[in-house]
């Protein structure tokens, strides 16, 4: 005897599951080695007031897994519900976060291993098909694991602004034949397709689907370098108000910004400090740690502009041979090592024209991966936007305050990353892994 034969949305319930558990592994195995590769006190310091503590990341991992795998989907009761309120990311902001009884790193440790024990157990008999949306194809799961991605890309930011000796190592990216393909890329004016109502671990901010009209535009084939930025710099770009906005320059006053953060002038030669090692700045390299204010004032010097967020995506997503918008600039397949520099592989950009593999149909380069780009626009809505499944991942951060990056970091998983993914920030903030690419309008 036989059982009923399969369907296929049974099969496709079976890849949600299999993927679901694959990513929320390959999470925890980083989370695992940005918590154990330093001392306690290293885990319970604040190395910066931007950042929390690492300890707090670990259990506020754990308790957002709680939360919406162990209570909402699977209706079970609250582990340890007193220390909700110490992992709200809104009760508490990062600088006051020390301060807080906050389990310990062998607390935090045992908390989140225990749910991820009981998450894995729901994982494998929750419906996927038919359910509410929250199940629909594993979403909660794939949520949770983008969660926990996004959070150790945040570990990893404090691993940066942490003083002392080198704790992680990766191998670098293999040095790319110098890219000598062209400086910029005409994006055909028209509508495309912005966003997706059918990538089913979107997140909410980018849906629903909705067509933009753009008007016919260059972008850079690569990220701007550390050469190029370094002519700026080198022309005296941080003492000329003609290349900053009001609050730009007020702000560069302010706080008397030179160069990018963690660089240091010695002598004739520009070094930074990464993951505790001091090197000299690479000038083929993406240019990584500058605000939007820096962005947006070495694109003036270059008499260009950044991108806005739909022409951004528009370079990453659209497929002149079809007219429509593809998940990735080189197709719909997931990301592998070929396409694109993600997932703390290794811990620095690779230099501009790497990735030939990753190219857009229009050959442009490296949109995925290696540094989060800076977008001209505010992080706005997309008309019949709605909260899912919480206000507070994208709803309560609209507005002109935040500005739009896209496209990952070197420190980004694949599965937190697509051309529809929309990441936000203050222009003020660069110890984000944040660089650029410029633009232009095309004549008409
Ligand atoms: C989307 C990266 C801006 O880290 O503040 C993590 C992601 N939201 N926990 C952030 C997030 C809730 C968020 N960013
Ligand atoms: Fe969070």
């Amino acid at each position: 005897m036989t059982g009923p034969r399969p369907t296929d949305h049974d099969i496709d319930a079976e890849a949600f599951r299999e993927r679901a558990l694959t990513s929320l592994v390959r999470a925890r195995e980083r989370t695992t080695l940005l918590t154990t590769c330093v001392e306690e006190p290293d885990l319970t310091a604040q190395h910066s007031p931007l950042m929390s503590p690492l300890v707090w990341d670990l259990a506020h991992i754990g308790n957002q897994e709680e939360l919406w795998l162990l209570r909402a989907v699977a209706g079970q009761d609250a582990i340890r519900p007193e220390i909700d309120s110490l992992y709200d990311a809104f009760e508490h902001p990062r600088a006051e976060r020390p301060t807080l009884p906050l389990l310990s790193p062998h607390e935090a440790r045992s908390y989140a291993a225990e749910v991820r024990g009981r998450a894995l157990d729901v994982l494998e008999s929750a419906a996927f098909r038919g359910t509410t949306r929250l199940t629909d194809a594993g979403f909660a799961f794939g949520m949770i694991a983008q969660h926990e991605q996004q959070h150790d890309e945040t570990m990893l930011i404090t691993h940066q602004l942490r003083k002392g000796p080198p704790a992680l190592t990766a191998p670098d990216p293999v040095p790319a034949p110098l890219f000598t393909g062209p400086a910029e890329v005409l994006v055909p004016g028209g509508p495309f397709t912005m966003g997706t109502s059918d990538e089913p671990w979107a997140l909410d901010n980018e849906g629903p689907a909705h067509t933009r009209e753009v008007a016919p535009f260059f972008i850079d084939t690569t990220p701007v370098t550390n050469g190029a930025y370094l002519r700026f710099i080198e022309d005296g770009g941080y003492d000329d108000p003609r290349w900053w906005t009001a609050d730009g320059w007020a702000h560069v006053r302010r706080t008397s910004l030179r160069a990018p953060l963690f660089w240091r002038r010695d002598g004739g030669q520009w070094l930074r400090r990464r993951f505790g090692t001091v090197e000299a700045v690479p000038h083929e390299e993406p240019v990584l740690h500058v605000c939007w204010y820096e962005a947006d004032a070495y694109a003036r010097w270059a008499g260009r502009r950044l991108p806005t967020e739909a022409e951004w995506e528009k370079a990453a997503r659209f497929d002149p041979a079809t007219g429509g918008s593809t998940r990735y600039p080189w197709g719909d397949a997931d990301p592998g090592p070929e396409q694109a520099n993600l997932g703390q592989r290794h811990l620095r950009p690779a230099p501009a024209g790497s990735c030939p593999g990753g190219e857009s149909p229009l050959g442009v380069r490296q949109l995925i991966g290696d540094v989060w780009e800076w977008t001209a626009s505010d992080f706005l809505p997309y008309p019949g936007f709605r909260a899912f499944p919480y206000k507070e991942y994208s709803e309560v951060f609209f507005g002109p305050e935040h500005k739009v990056l896209r496209g990952g970091s070197f420190a980004v998983d694949a599965v937190a990353c697509r051309g529809t993914f929309r990441n936000w920030d203050l222009p003020v903030r660069r110890q984000i892994f944040s660089g650029f690419r410029t633009a232009r309008s095309a004549a008409l």
